[in-house]
């Protein structure tokens, strides 16, 4: 084979040409004298055609005897035909099988939700998924352009840690010598060190959560950007907040076309999803629960159901603003005028798919969160480094926790988080 090699996504720029496409068999027809192979490379998924009489016996046989999912190199000529998927078909040449493939578990017919997990290092090469990890991508260069062009520095935080930032039940514990240390549940504590040093910053990671939750929501490991900023309060901090969830929805409905396409994604419930995005009070919300009859009382955290009534409201993300101090993390500020209530923020996404982000102005006063260490029983030495941030030259400051495989699921319209990622952790599942 002497043509030149490119891709299925890129075939488009050799329409009469002779090209090698190095990639793997999705699936076979045959219909006596002519063959189908449907090739996928990663980019994409193109039909080759064989004619036996153009062939030869000997290709013709060869392209027989290809199973599914073993790795081939075709060569053909790139013809424009409008009915397939891709736009183009390839008429064969030749074909090379390179590594066979027996057996190959995962065949074309539906298989249940517990077999696929199994096989995910198999499950990742159906065209859906790749769709979705396509669109986790552009997800994360969607998120890493809106903060680096908005004056945020990465800054990554450290993955062991001596202490927890967002409560303890939820700690992955390991030994680190002769000391305990505790996965990462949230990078945000760091973040805040790293915004005294560079203004604005962001984490950008994967944190673990033991958490005993068995819900479409919950993963064991996910990826979480935390941006920080100091002398930011709880207004700019929401301000950002739909800053960024609006510049990835329209940057995937922009660049993720096919791919939202291959998912069925009903891309009218995203296009509105523009800042400025509506906003109700925690106390609004609970008038509105309690009117529509739901049975909850001001001071109780909201649970999925109401998250899922509230949002089901908008066309775009709802924000609910100044939760019960009682119900929320040690650090956050209290609302100078209604210490009963913090200046946090959820964001509630459409369609059910629930809390996409956390956050919250910081208590930037030494005494308030020494204070809160103490009621909050928090052992002050592994958090020393973190009351020094008030001690020396404290500033107002605000930050937040966007969860990616959450945004992710809803951005592609998934049933659960776990095919947000490539390999899921969930309860009960570390393989593979
Ligand atoms: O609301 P959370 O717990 O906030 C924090 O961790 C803050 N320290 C963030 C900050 O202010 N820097 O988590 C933030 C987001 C949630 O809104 C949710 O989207 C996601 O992380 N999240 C999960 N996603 C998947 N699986 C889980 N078990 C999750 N727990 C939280
Ligand atoms: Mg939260």
């Amino acid at each position: 084979m002497a043509s030149p090699v490119t891709t299925i996504q890129n075939v488009g720029a050799y329409v009469g040409q002779t090209v090698q496409i190095h990639g793997w068999l999705y699936n076979k027809r045959s219909s006596g004298k002519i063959q189908f192979l449907q090739v996928r490379d990663g980019t994409g998924l193109i039909q080759c055609v064989a004619v036996k009489s153009e062939v030869g016996e000997e290709i013709f046989e060869r392209c027989n005897s290809l199973t599914q999912e073993s790795s081939l190199t075709v060569e053909g000529v790139v013809r424009e035909d409008a009915r397939a998927q891709s736009g183009y078909e390839i008429t064969l040449v030749a074909v090379e099988a390179l590594g066979t493939s027996q057996d190959y578990p995962i065949t074309l017919k539906e298989h249940g939700v517990d077999f696929l997990l199994d096989h995910r290092h198999l499950w990742i090469r159906t065209p859906r998924q790749r769709a979705i990890l396509k669109v986790r991508a552009e997800v994360m260069r969607a998120v890493s352009d809106y903060l680096d062009s908005h004056d945020f520095t990465r800054v990554d935080p450290p993955v062991l840690t001596p202490s927890s930032c967002e409560g303890t039940t939820e700690l992955f514990e390991t030994q680190y010598f002769d000391e305990s240390a505790y996965l990462t549940q949230s990078g945000q504590m760091y973040a805040e060190a790293a915004a005294m040093a560079l203004g604005r910053v962001y984490s950008f990671g994967p944190v673990f959560r033991a958490e005993k939750s068995k819900t479409r929501r919950h993963l064991i490991e996910f990826w979480m950007v935390e941006p920080e900023m100091a002398f930011a309060e709880h207004e700019d901090n929401m301000q950002v907040q739909e800053a960024l969830v609006t510049h990835i929805v329209q940057h995937v409905l922009t660049h993720c076309e096919d791919e939202l396409k291959a998912l069925d994604r009903d891309v009218a419930k995203l296009a509105n999803v523009k800042a400025p995005f509506p906003r109700i009070t925690y106390d609004a919300a609970i008038e509105w629960l309690k009117s529509h009859g739901h049975e909850i009382e001001w001071g109780e955290d909201f649970g999925a159901p109401h998250e899922s009534a509230l949002a089901e409201e908008y066309d775009r993300p709802l924000i609910i603003e100044r939760y019960p101090t009682s119900v929320k993390a040690f650090y956050m500020q209290p609302d100078p005028n209604r210490p009963e209530v913090v200046l946090c923020d959820d964001m509630i996404a459409p369609e059910g798919y629930g809390e996409i982000i956390g956050g919250s102005e910081r208590i930037h006063d030494y005494e308030l969160l020494a204070e809160r260490f103490e009621t909050h029983n928090l052992p002050t030495d592994t958090y020393a480094w973190y009351l020094d941030l008030r001690k020396y030259g404290s500033v107002p400051h605000a930050g937040f926790g966007l969860g990616l495989e959450r945004t992710i699921a809803w951005i592609c319209g998934l049933e659960h988080v776990r095919e947000a990622i490539p390999f899921p952790r969930l309860l009960y599942r570390l393989y593979p």
